[in-house]
């Protein structure tokens, strides 16, 4: 029996039309959201994601801006840049492209990010809400998977759940969208005891370890849906031979490229799936079009919070009762929308 294969480049194109239309309705309320890529060097593969995701912003209609600082900047410049952004209002999302030299403070750098302009979920106080189940900015990888089960159609509350790989930015998050949608979560990582055994239990089976074809079929319980979130390169002849002889597209495109991309889970695991995403075309498209799903997110957050904020200060510099006489006198400014006019009130009284 071969796999459902799990459509990733399908699901993305759904996201980013239903993405489109948000942007459509905002830009004509006068709230075009904005995203600010910051690429520092030429790491050849943050200058592909980069190239995709200012383009993913054309085609939406999201204001983008690529920024790209030399690679000689030191943490007080990336610093600076970062709060220059922050106070920028027609950028809604900000996303520092890593990995950053090493003379950059990475963190520091990630932690000076606005959490309300976090589109890539890594400051804090977005992993904190996340855990504690509050609305905030998910990493997009993460995400991505959630959606591919939703839109896939697979079950997860009740399900036996297993995460290969811990990192920060895949492997914890995606634990907690599990477990916040009520899987029963296993993580596990490079001490644990009898990997093999332990992914078996697993229902849904996620691998996000950045280690080609790791994953093997003895892995997998029969039926399971198996999400690969790897990446890797494969140069070698020989490991290519390992994952796809006989495969004629993958050894045309091998002699074509010298290389080709494969997961974390090895290509047979599909004999014994029930449902699996392929590589490429499986999480990797999520990843773009849930970051524009972010920076609609965060347009739509931060719109709100500024409109509060101008009523707070209308309000308080002028008393509740002049409120309505003063959303009359805003009425007249041309920089707010009728949508925005209707909307004043309303948050003034639940700014009280
Ligand atoms: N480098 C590799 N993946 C990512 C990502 O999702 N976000 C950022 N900012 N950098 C990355």
């Amino acid at each position: 029996m071969s796999a459902r294969i799990l459509d990733g480049v399908k699901l993305a194109n759904e996201i980013k039309a239903e993405v489109a239309e948000e942007v459509r309705q905002l830009a004509e309320a006068g709230m075009r959201p904005g995203l600010a890529a910051v690429l520092v060097g030429h790491n050849p593969a943050s200058e592909v994601y980069v190239r995709n995701k200012v383009k993913t912003c054309e085609q939406l209609g999201i204001y983008s801006e690529k920024i790209t600082p030399d690679e000689s900047v030191s943490t007080e410049e990336m610093l600076a840049l970062v709060d220059e952004l922050n106070h920028r209002d027609e950028i809604d999302g900000i996303l520092v492209q890593l990995p950053l030299p090493k003379q950059v403070d990475a963190k520091k750098v990630l932690l000076a990010v606005s959490p309300e302009k976090d589109v890539d979920g890594f400051h804090p106080m977005n992993v904190g809400y996340l855990s504690t189940q509050r609305p905030g900015l998910v990493p997009c990888t993460p995400a991505g998977v959630m959606e591919i089960l939703k839109r896939g159609g697979i079950p997860v509350a009740g399900a036996e759940a297993v995460v290969v790989g811990r990192s920060d930015i895949v492997g914890k998050p995606v634990a907690m969208l599990l477990l916040n949608d009520n899987a029963t979560v296993t993580v596990c990582h490079s001490k644990t005891r009898d990997l093999p055994g332990v992914c078996r239990r697993a229902d849904i089976l996620v691998a996000a370890i950045g280690r080609a074809g790791m994953i093997a079929p003895d892995f997998v319980k029969p039926g399971a849906t198996v999400i690969d979130v790897g990446i890797n390169r494969v140069t070698d002849p020989a490991e290519f031979r390992e994952f796809f002889a006989g495969d004629p597209k993958r050894e045309a495109d091998f002699a074509a490229k010298g290389s080709t991309l494969v997961g974390d889970v090895h290509p047979k695991v599909a004999e014994v799936a029930g449902a699996i995403t392929p590589v490429p075309g499986g999480v990797g498209p999520l990843t773009i079009a849930m970051l524009m799903s972010n920076t609609v997110k965060a347009a739509t957050s931060n719109a709100t919070s500024r409109r509060t904020a101008s009523c707070i200060v209308i309000t308080s510099a002028f008393g509740a009762r002049n409120l309505l006489s003063l959303v009359a006198l805003n009425a007249d400014d041309s920089c707010v929308g009728d949508r925005e006019r209707e909307q004043i009130p309303r948050f003034a009284t639940a700014t009280w």
